[in-house]
């Protein structure tokens, strides 16, 4: 055996790749060239037959060769890859379902309550979320200087007359301005508040509220409407319960809370240890909240109500801490 000899078998296994690589598929090929069983295989056996001094050179041909191989077959699955024709794909298969994202818990809330208020006759009433001091607190029964301002931690936009709302109720005085009684909305929408944020106060958050202004409009449509909604939300058996409150823009006013559903009313920390999450301020609207828009109090009465809409989310959705649903990463139940 000699160095000759084995040059010769190489250039034959070369010549036959290059027929083979175009006529046999890459399993067939790997077989043929690179396995334990491959002609190449063969060709390495022969080595311990030559004689010692030409065994190194032997190995740098064998060397090359393989590389040689390699990088053939290399080429080939590289130009199947970009010739779809060649791919053996199956058309018929079923396509791959693609990762579609959900809807956000709050919106999802918003249109629930939405379903709900639209078999009442409510419409969907949208403001602008900067606003004037006017609209804001002036039209609410809250004149300047009020007290019950320092509450609302305001964000202005330039003082001292435009902010960013703090409320929602800012679109019942702009729809009880432009529109004449009978009235019934629903407004969802976020308000911004200079907040310190922590798990259960967040510097922007969602409002939902409500307005209704007719005539013989009484407590009772009030607490019949919120107590509805609750049950709608949470169950018949939720506990609920209604206590006097006051704020300016309502008169007499409500607080609605709701049995804090972490702690089922025993106390912990989404609910401050008071076993119930304040869900909503409400009340029968001010006199003179409805004269400044314009409306006659001697002939309409109204009642208004508005939820902390991340509060309602967070009890359905078990989030226990705000900052969540304003994050990216949110996993939904
Ligand atoms: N605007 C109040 C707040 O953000 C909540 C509120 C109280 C809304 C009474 C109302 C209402 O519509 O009638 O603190």
């Amino acid at each position: 055996m000699t160095l000759d000899n084995l040059k010769e078998k190489i250039d034959i296994l070369k010549n036959e790749l290059e027929e083979d690589i175009d006529n046999i598929d890459f399993d067939s090929l790997t077989q043929k060239y690179t396995s334990k069983s491959s002609k190449f295989n063969e060709i390495i056996k022969l080595i311990p037959l030559l004689s010692d001094e030409l065994k190194s050179d032997a190995g740098i041909l064998i060397n090359e060769t393989k590389n040689y191989i390699n990088s053939k077959i290399e080429l080939v699955t590289q130009n199947k890859v970009n010739d779809s024709t060649t791919i053996n794909f199956d058309y018929s298969l079923p396509g791959i379902k693609p990762e579609i994202g959900n809807y956000h818990p709050t919106t999802i809330t918003i249109r629930e309550i939405n379903d709900f208020f639209k078999h009442y006759g409510y419409s969907v009433a949208i403001g602008p979320e900067i606003e004037s001091d006017e609209y804001n607190f002036e039209k609410l029964n809250l004149p300047k200087n009020h007290p019950a301002r320092d509450l609302q931690d305001t964000l202005y936009i330039s003082m001292p007359e435009t902010l960013l709302r703090t409320h929602t109720s800012s679109v019942e005085t702009r729809t009880m301005t432009s529109n004449k009684p009978p009235i019934r909305v629903v407004v969802p929408g976020k308000a911004y508040r200079n907040e310190t944020v922590n798990k259960t106060n967040n510097a922007i958050f969602y409002q939902y509220e409500g307005l209704v202004i007719d005539e013989g409009i009484t407590m009772a449509h009030l607490k019949g409407t919120l107590t509805d909604l609750i049950r709608y939300l949470f169950g018949e058996n939720t506990k609920y319960r209604f206590r006097p409150k006051f704020y300016p823009q309502v008169e007499p006013g409500v607080g609605a809370d709701i049995e804090c559903p972490f702690c089922t009313g025993k106390g912990c920390g989404v609910c401050k240890t008071r076993g119930w999450i304040e869900a909503a301020g409400a009340g029968m609207v001010h006199p003179n909240a409805l004269s400044s828009c314009g409306i006659d109090p001697t002939k309409y009465i109204g009642f208004a109500f508005g939820f902390g809409l991340d509060r309602l989310v967070m009890a359905k959705q078990n989030i226990s801490d705000i900052r969540e649903l304003y994050q990216g990463k949110i996993v939904y139940k």
